[in-house]
């Protein structure tokens, strides 16, 4: 199987090449990636060299590269995007090239290749902030609050557009908030472990009291391999591992296994549109997928933490450059 895989150099996408690379080690993948402020093939240092991978530098707003390194693909899996929900609020224009226009030129030329199937890497955040006591399904309206959130709504109704105009086979995920190796620090649980180690202050908005259920990167990746595999055409998958945090919490258990104070706390002023709280029920992945998440949060914080004190080359390298711009324009004088 040759599977083509958009964003493959950001955070979910490299864990997923990862993922695929060791347990199908007769695939062939080939990593299309434009190699934005988020993209970093450092991410992928360790399978690079292996037979099963290329790499293609391109744009999916770029029909012509598509058609050139989409030939003989089977399926395609399609991460690439802004992802980042405080540089919409800052610039949505990137978000309405990359996510919304991009993902219908990617499915244009995965239609003209003759794709089997494409999955669309979309996130529990289209359906909005959720009451207490509420779970989204895969049926609940959607209701975007941010720019971000916007342009992947967007995207899911052309990927279904395609599917009912044009009989594309096309499979979509929505999981919840991920983190694990590899993530952009500029998202919260990496921004706060490398911020602590050199003892700057945390960034928490508002009260602290916005709920996010946490997923475990690699049984993201896991799940994502069960919906291209097996998942219903046409259909939509929450992914969720029903591990409700505050931001306040995960800040806390942060700081408690680095051994730092909470005094490097700062309350700053909240996010524009800030959504309280994303809990989605992932009970249709579960039922008909049989997947369940294999990390509990306590153990995978840990190992997180342990991943990101262990590569502080890593973290230098990805906080260089365009991220300490953004950083003194987000935060400066907040
Ligand atoms: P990321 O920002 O780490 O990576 C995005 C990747 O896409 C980067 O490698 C970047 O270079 C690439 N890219 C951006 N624009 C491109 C373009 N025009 N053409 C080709 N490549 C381009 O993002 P992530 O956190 O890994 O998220 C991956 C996908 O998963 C996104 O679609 C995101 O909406 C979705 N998602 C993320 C989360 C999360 O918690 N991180 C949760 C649910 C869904
Ligand atoms: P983030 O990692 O940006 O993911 P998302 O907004 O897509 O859920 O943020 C997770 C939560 O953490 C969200 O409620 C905003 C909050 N947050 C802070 O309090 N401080 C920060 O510096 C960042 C980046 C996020």
């Amino acid at each position: 199987m040759r599977l083509f895989v958009t964003g493959g150099a950001g955070f979910i996408g490299s864990n997923f090449i990862r993922h695929m690379l060791a347990v199908y080690p007769g695939y062939e993948i080939v990593n299309f990636d434009k190699l934005t402020y988020a993209g970093n093939l450092d991410n992928l240092r360790d399978v690079e060299r292996l037979a099963g991978y290329s790499f293609v530098r391109g744009d999916i707003c770029d029909r012509r590269a598509l058609d050139d390194a989409l030939a003989g693909a089977d399926a395609v899996i399609n991460f690439a995007a802004e992802s980042h929900v405080d540089r919409s609020i800052e610039r949505a224009s990137d978000f309405i090239e990359t996510n919304v226009a991009g993902t219908q030129t990617l499915l244009d030329a995965a239609r003209a290749a003759g794709v089997s199937r494409f999955v669309q890497i979309s996130t529990d955040e289209v359906m909005g902030s959720c009451c207490d006591g509420e779970y989204f399904t895969e049926a609940s309206p959607m209701r975007p609050n941010s720019p971000y959130a916007a342009s992947k709504a967007a995207a899911e109704h052309l990927v279904r557009a395609a599917h009912i105009t044009f009989g594309l086979d096309v499979v979509t995920t929505r999981a919840s908030n991920n983190y694990g190796p590899y993530q952009f620090p500029e998202k919260l649980i990496p921004l706060m472990i490398t911020n602590a180690l050199e003892d700057k202050e945390l960034p928490v908005y508002g009260d602290g009291l916005n709920v996010r259920d946490w997923l475990h990167v690699k049984d993201c990746c896991r799940a994502i391999d069960a919906v291209l595999h097996r998942g219903r055409s046409g259909e939509v998958y929450n992914i969720g591992s029903r591990a409700e945090k505050t931001n306040l919490e995960i800040v806390n258990t942060l700081l408690d296994l680095l051994g730092k104070p909470r005094s490097l706390i700062k309350f700053v002023t909240d996010r524009l549109g800030h959504d309280r709280r994303y809990a989605t029920n992932p009970s249709r992945i579960e039922n008909e997928l049989d997947w369940r998440p294999e990390e509990t949060f306590e153990s995978g914080i840990e190992q997180t933490v342990r991943w990101y004190t262990g590569n502080s080359e890593w973290v230098a390298r990805t906080r260089s450059g365009e991220y300490l711009q953004y950083y003194e324009r987000m935060y400066g004088g907040r």
